[in-house]
């Protein structure tokens, strides 16, 4: 760490304080009693943020403004995410630089601990305002402003709890980790009320412009950005998810958004996975909210998103009953089903501004409005103005209120059983006049997207049965969504250690030596961390030249060996398809970052190799690898009695759980089925492939079907697209692992099961009918304890819940396994199960095609 000055420095000031003597300020913090000057700083503890005075390249002549900036990026200029005195600069005048008794300076005040920002002349133009509440009694000597390595500067007093001021509470242009953006439900004693992001006048001006970025203050439920007071884009409103995640593979970084709705507070707030580079949300003068993140690599700030985004995506676009049709290429508006332009000749000239009309009017209102249907449309971003209604507990209870009400043109139901803290556990929103800005958003933004369902005449056929083959083809889309982003690219530039020697490489590897892990350092992740490498020759020995006979899998990443070291250390050598494309800094990246995910229940990662096109990963052996080559073997399934079933159960949440939530960052692990889950000698549980939801880059992969489309099943149903995933996606993947191995029958087996069109809906036909115990593979009925099968049963059942918000969180499994559970909710009937057999009573051409598409894909699978 380096200080930016002297620490003993002293210099005489006749500021506004009246000081005789003020020191300079050393190390992170300023106390009392010091002033910082021009040309000084404070830089924080850690390094990664510099507190001082800055002039914006473009500002007029001798302007000065007190600011946060990363420490050591310098573009053009410093990339400044704080400023304090956004519109009252200090001016530097001519002698300012001998005559320090005339320059400005930042201190804190005598008596208040407010910081305070004097101009030359003493004046005051900026004052970090500690209200009289939280001053009482913590003003004392050893008050100090301390800046944060996360970029926050506190005003901090021994006497008190919380900061009396923090900057991260009265944001300018730029939401960093660890900021909030959102509302306080009633004001504190520190007068904050909520928190909002303010763009730039302009490049040279730091002073407030007409855009901002905040929680709506009317429902605290979606995000707006505004031109002045007019709302210029909007966010989609909140579905009750806790997080989501996304990764962007330009940079390798993986975005962490959470909301937090809590009794005081309503806000959103993000972080990055460790060993990220900085990013940042930052409201530009030209009103585009963006995403920027820094791509070491180029030594420049990349833009990750960029909002709003071309064509109709700004508010209210497509005018009332129009929707902004969203693809990758285009944006274009189009009418909600069961309504048309309202001129057509507009329309067709590109001009929106009117809208849509009803195509079909609906029936006179009256005798509570039975004569009409709601027809849903998926993937929507649902419109504006709409009325939150409480109290409600089911989607049919929110149709209902719907309908009761002759106004009411739409509604959209989430569930919020996992994530509130006041007690609901429905979020019903209903529209009651013209619905605006209405976006389709299905391709990109996941979990955020929900069904929004129009009011339409009873006998509606529109484009219904358009929307009814959307669905039947929304499984076979996802799946073929899923294989694009799913074949593994990794390759490996571990440090080519070109010169070491081979004995050396191995002994890494032999059983005694060092391992893998203790070498990578757990401390600071931009360490350049030692990564074990091993030479490809070596490899070649220990795989028998990659022999047919030490082969033991393979999937759409390549094929896996055993090997043999020479000292008789024997791993797992994945060796990965030649045609990937990954960036090395990216795959780099995330070989450190798996190879710190340590647990039990986790497969470890040992090293890696790259020489020329071979790229390879080393893996410990385990004896009994995949559990699918033992559960779904009519011969051997029996080695897998009911008390090791349930321990794999157990040990597979308690793998997941620390992807999740423990391991410090989220990992979400995206292909987690029966193969994936590795059996040791002891037949304990090691989940394979975890991360490589960190290694997928949306744009450069080539798909493999064969692999990636054998996974459907384990596919969650709100899973249709890529880019943004959620831990509940996992958590579904889970509960279908437990019902397969409480049947011992595979999710993609395409037998009917006793009638039933799947092993959900057999599993779910026997819950509700109260033979749940049936469910157990015939072959361990004799070990089975009948509590703990239902337990598995239960949670199984609650995990592939159609709606995310109802499956438990791995916490709460892992719980739930460990101590049993004396009331667990009921679970909802799967989603597949109701389509399915909708369908089957329905239109015959359609399932035959959809039914037999799945299972063409699925076979291949195999
Ligand atoms: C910033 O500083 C860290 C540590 O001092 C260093 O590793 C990194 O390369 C620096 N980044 C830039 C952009 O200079
Ligand atoms: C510079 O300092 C001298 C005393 O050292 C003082 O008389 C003078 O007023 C100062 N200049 C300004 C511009 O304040
Ligand atoms: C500031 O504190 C000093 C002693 O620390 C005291 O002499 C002086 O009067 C105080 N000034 C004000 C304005 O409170
Ligand atoms: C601090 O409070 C004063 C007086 O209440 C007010 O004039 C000033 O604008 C406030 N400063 C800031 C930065 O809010
Ligand atoms: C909040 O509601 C009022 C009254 O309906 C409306 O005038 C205002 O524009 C709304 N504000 C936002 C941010 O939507
Ligand atoms: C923002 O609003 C102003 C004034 O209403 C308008 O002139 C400007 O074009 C708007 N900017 C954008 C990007 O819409
Ligand atoms: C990083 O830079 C190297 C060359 O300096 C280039 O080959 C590579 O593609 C870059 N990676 C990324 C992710 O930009
Ligand atoms: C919610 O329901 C309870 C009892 O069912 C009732 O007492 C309460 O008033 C209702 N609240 C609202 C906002 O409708």
């Amino acid at each position: 760490m380096e200080w930016s000055r002297s620490t003993s420095t002293c210099i005489t000031a006749a500021v506004l304080l009246l000081l005789p003597r003020l020191c300079s300020p050393a190390g992170d913090k300023l106390t009392r009693g010091e002033s910082l000057l021009p040309g000084e700083t404070i830089v924080s503890n850690g390094g990664a943020f510099v507190l001082g005075f800055f002039a914006p390249s473009d500002a007029a002549p001798g302007r000065q403004y007190l600011g946060i900036w990363y420490n050591n990026i310098t573009v053009t200029a410093s990339t400044v995410v704080w400023v304090a005195n956004r519109d009252a600069p200090v001016i530097i005048g001519e002698g300012s630089g001998g005559n320090s008794s005339a320059a400005p300076s930042l201190a804190l005040a005598n008596d208040t601990s407010s910081l305070v920002l004097a101009d030359a002349s003493g004046r005051v133009v900026w004052t970090a305002n500690i209200t009289a509440a939280m001053s009482s009694g913590s003003a004392t000597g050893s008050t100090a402003a301390v800046l944060q390595n996360d970029g926050n500067l506190v005003i901090l007093s021994p006497n008190a709890a919380k900061p009396l001021w923090q900057s991260f509470d009265h944001p300018t242009d730029t939401f960093i980790p660890g900021m909030k953006v959102g509302l306080r439900r009633r004001t504190r004693d520190d007068g904050v009320d909520g928190w909002r992001i303010v763009s730039w006048k302009g490049p040279g001006d730091p002073s407030p412009g007409s855009f901002s970025y905040g929680m709506d203050p009317n429902t605290s439920l979606q995000l707006l950005l505004w031109n002045g007071t007019r709302i210029y884009w909007r966010g989609t409103p909140w579905t009750g998810y806790p997080t989501v995640s996304r990764y962007h593979p330009a940079t390798g970084t993986v975005i962490y958004v959470a909301v937090v709705d809590g009794e005081e507070e309503i806000y959103t707030t993000f972080s990055v996975n460790e060993g990220a580079p900085p990013t940042r949300y930052v409201v530009t003068g030209a009103g585009k909210f963006q995403l920027l993140s820094w791509n070491r690599n180029a030594s420049a700030w990349t833009t990750l998103e960029s909002l709003p985004g071309r064509g109709c995506s700004p508010y209210g676009s497509c005018g009332a009953y129009g929707y902004c049709h969203h693809t990758q290429t285009a944006a274009t508006c189009r009418c909600l089903d069961g309504f048309e332009p309202a001129s057509r000749a507009e329309w067709s000239r590109g001009v929106f501004s009117r809208g849509c009309r009803r195509s079909q009017a609906l029936a006179p209102c009256g005798g509570g409005g039975e004569g009409d249907a709601f027809l849903a449309m998926p993937s929507m971003k649902v419109p504006d103005k709409f009325v939150l209604l409480g109290n409600m507990t089911s989607g049919d209870e929110c149709a209902a209120a719907c309908r009761r009400d002759c106004a009411c043109e739409a509604y959209a139901y989430a569930s919020l059983r996992s994530s509130s803290a006041k007690g609901d556990i429905a979020r019903c929103l209903v529209w009651t006049g013209e619905l605006v800005d209405t976006q389709m958003i299905g391709a990109f933004w996941g979990v955020t997207a929900e069904t929004l369902n129009l009011r339409v005449p009873a006998g509606f056929t529109g484009k219904k049965r358009g929307t009814k083959t959307l669905k039947i083809l929304l499984p076979v889309l996802a799946s073929v969504l899923i294989v694009t982003c799913s074949v593994l690219v990794w390759f490996c530039k571990c440090r080519s250690k070109g010169k070491r020697r081979s004995s050396e490489s191995e002994k890494k590897l032999v059983p005694g030596s060092v391992r893998a892990s203790s070498e990578l350092g757990e401390g600071n992740p931009s360490e350049d961390l030692e990564f074990p490498s091993i030479q490809f020759s070596d490899i070649v020995a220990a795989t028998d030249n990659f022999s047919r006979e030490c082969m033991i899998g393979r999937g759409g990443f390549g094929k896996v060996y055993k090997g043999t070291f020479l000292g008789g250390r024997v791993v797992a050598v994945k060796r990965l398809s030649k045609d990937s494309e990954q960036g090395i800094e990216e795959f780099k990246n995330e070989a450190i970052l798996i190879s710190k995910l340590q647990h039990r229940n986790l497969v470890r990662l040992l090293g890696c190799c790259t020489e020329g096109a071979e790229r390879l990963l080393i893996y410990e052996y385990l004896a009994n690898k995949g559990l699918d080559a033992i559960l779904f073997d009519s011969e051997r399934k029996s080695l897998l009695d009911w008390p090791t079933r349930f321990g794999i159960i157990k040990g597979v949440a308690r793998g997941l759980l620390y992807l999740h939530q423990d391991s410090r960052l989220t990992v979400i692990h995206r292909d987690l089925k029966a193969s994936n889950v590795l059996l040791d000698a002891e037949m304990r549980p090691k989940i394979a492939d975890f991360g490589m939801a960190k290694i997928f880059g949306e744009n450069q992969q080539k798909a493999n079907t064969k692999r990636v489309v054998g996974t459907f099943g384990y596919i969650a149903p709100e899973y249709q697209t890529e880019g943004v995933f959620s831990v509940k996606s996992d958590v579904y993947s889970f509960g279908i692992l437990v019902l397969e191995i409480v049947s011992g029958v595979r999710i993609s087996s395409t037998d009917d099961i006793m009638g039933s069109p799947g092993l959900v809906a057999y599993a779910w036909k026997l819950w509700k009918e109260g033979n749940a115990s049936d469910l157990v593979d015939a072959s361990i009925v004799e070990s089975c304890a009948l509590d703990e099968l239902l337990l598995c049963i239960h949670v199984g059942l609650l995990c592939v819940q159609d709606d995310p918000n109802g499956r438990p969180l791995m916490s709460s499994v892992v719980s739930i396994l460990e101590n049993g559970s004396v009331s667990l909710p009921a679970p909802d009937q799967p989603a597949y199960f109701a389509e399915r057999n909708s369908k089957l009573q329905g239109k015959g051409g359609d399932v035959e095609t959809s039914k037999n598409s799945m299972t063409m894909t699925v076979l291949q699978g195999r």
